[in-house]
């Protein structure tokens, strides 16, 4: 795996999008990462975040095999570094997964893999430089994440609290979440069933780096994240 390339640009990044969902949540029939968002689907502010950042050498975004949007609208103002990957999987580790082995060929061991989700259209570009300068000398990689700012609390069956968890040192996990290419595979080949690569990292017993991003790169999950991320698209444009 890996290894097959030897790019005088050593090691390369490369943002891995897994857009495959169905985003029930949203409550909604067209799959979120196609909801509008100031006029274009939601997926192109996330994927033009990202093909405009001049650290990241390529995108491939990973949709479901069944996907009949993608081709109803034009892609080809991102530019020449955005490649579509018709093979998704049923969960999302599995949409990144299958995303790694097929561009096995096209990457280094040690090439930066970027995982960052469709639903997070709001990603500036100075997430993706300080993601990126912070993690160069890196052995594991590491992923933007944001402090926890509420007291939390652990619920019982009926919804009472049983307990408040302390919040030093808990962090919220953003993405991109970025490792290099075959550290990720392996440690996602043996640890299925997660819900972000920097667990599937920790599992195989290595410390990813939180880097300190900000509440702005939300993830539009619920319809009032859409109104959100809207907003704050526009106070970043003006
Ligand atoms: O549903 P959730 O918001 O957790 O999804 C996070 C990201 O994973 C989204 O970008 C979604 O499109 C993607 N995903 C995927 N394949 C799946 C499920 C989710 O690529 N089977």
């Amino acid at each position: 795996m890996g290894g097959m390339v030897n790019s005088l640009f050593h090691p390369r990044h490369l943002a891995l999008v897994p857009a495959a969902g169905s985003g029930s949540r949203m409550g909604s029939g067209t799959p979120k990462q196609y909801l509008p968002l100031l006029g274009e689907p939601l997926l192109r502010h996330t994927l033009r975040a990202l093909c405009e950042a001049p650290a990241i050498d390529r995108v491939y975004v990973v949709l479901s095999v069944g996907d009949q949007e993608w081709d109803r609208h034009d892609w080809s103002g991102l530019g020449p570094k955005l490649r579509p990957l018709f093979n998704g999987g049923a969960s999302r580790a599995d949409s990144v997964l299958n995303g790694l082995r097929v561009i096995g060929d096209e990457v280094a061991a040690d090439d930066w893999v970027l995982v960052h989700d469709a639903a997070r259209p709001c990603l500036a570009p100075w997430h993706i430089e300080k993601l990126v300068r912070t993690l160069a000398g890196c052995d594991v990689g590491g992923l933007l994440a944001v402090p926890v700012a509420d007291t939390l609390k652990r619920a019982d069956a009926r919804g009472c609290a049983v307990e408040t968890v302390p919040r030093d040192s808990l962090w919220q996990a953003q993405t991109p979440q970025m490792f290099r290419y075959q550290m990720l595979r392996r440690a996602l080949e043996s640890a299925r069933d997660v819900t972000d690569e920097a667990s599937a990292i920790e599992a195989a017993g290595l410390h990813p780096r939180l880097v300190a991003g900000d509440p702005t790169n939300l993830k539009v999950t619920f319809p009032l994240d859409l109104h959100l991320a809207e907003w704050i698209l526009q106070h970043r444009e003006s």
